[in-house]
């Protein structure tokens, strides 16, 4: 069996395509155009990720790179990504946001998505961007929905109490849950259109010359100090 873990290209999208529409079928099969998944190629190629096993596509992640301004604690998928346009990229901002990573049922459980997770961590680092940011889907919520509130089942499965294929597969991966999202992802009726904010710092991430200014002078740079709130900008998205 042969693994190929590389950049995207747009070659990959025919197979891309079915590996998403496989990946989600519980919730309807979404995918993402070929003119979108160009767009973001030509945006930001180096942060476009997917697996190749045997030649064919089975895995991607993809992402945007944010302002911490703009990805302000409570937000829906739709303003992130600017009504899936992806016009919320900015690549002076400090946070890659994960927009997607996904597996084809047929190769789960087989760390192709840690692999992924890996892949998109060095990318943070090479770039000294502060943080990865997700809004996180909680597909197995659905079944607890009755008795737990989304707080409560957070703990469990934190507590590993309750395994969810995606709360849990980030967790494993040094992700923490900062917030609960509500109305995320329109149309996740596993997830009851919840969604957890997760966040993995960048330990290395080395402060730009401006932030080190700020510390001395107690000056406020735009890029980190911006309220948690959503930017007029961003919000109209
Ligand atoms: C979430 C998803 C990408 C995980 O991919 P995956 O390749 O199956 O995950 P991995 O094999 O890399 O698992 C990594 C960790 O997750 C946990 N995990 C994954 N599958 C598991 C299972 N069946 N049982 C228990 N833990 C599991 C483990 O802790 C594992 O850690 P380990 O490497 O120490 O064993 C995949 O389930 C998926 O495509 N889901 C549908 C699309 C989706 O909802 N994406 C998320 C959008 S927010």
């Amino acid at each position: 069996m042969s693994l190929i873990i590389r950049n995207l290209s747009i070659n990959d999208y025919d197979q891309l395509k079915d590996t998403m529409v496989e990946s989600y079928s519980a919730i309807g099969g979404q995918y993402w155009r070929k003119e979108r998944i160009q767009k973001l190629l030509h945006l930001f190629p180096e942060g476009q990720f997917c697996i190749e096993v045997d030649g064919r596509v089975v895995a991607a992640a993809l992402a945007i790179i944010v302002n911490r301004v703009d990805c302000g604690e409570q937000h829906t998928y739709e303003q992130v990504t600017g009504h899936y346009s992806f016009d919320t990229h900015d690549p002076a901002g400090s946070i890659l946001y994960g927009i997607d990573v996904f597996v084809h049922p047929n190769f789960r459980g087989l760390r192709l998505g840690r692999r992924l997770y890996d892949a998109r961590k060095n990318c943070c680092r090479r770039l000294n961007l502060r943080a990865i940011v997700a809004g996180g889907r909680i597909p197995a919520y659905c079944r607890y929905a009755e008795q737990l509130s989304p707080q409560h089942y957070i703990d469990k499965v934190i507590q590993k109490e309750i395994y969810d294929p995606t709360l849990s597969f980030q967790l494993a991966n040094g992700f923490r849950v900062t917030c609960i999202l509500t109305n995320y992802l329109k149309g996740d009726t596993e997830s009851k259109e919840y969604a957890t904010l997760l966040e993995w710092k960048n330990v290395g991430y080395k402060p730009t010359r401006a932030e080190l200014k700020h510390k001395e002078t107690g000056v406020k740079t735009d890029r980190l100090y911006g309220p948690l709130t959503i930017s007029p900008s961003f919000a109209a998205a």
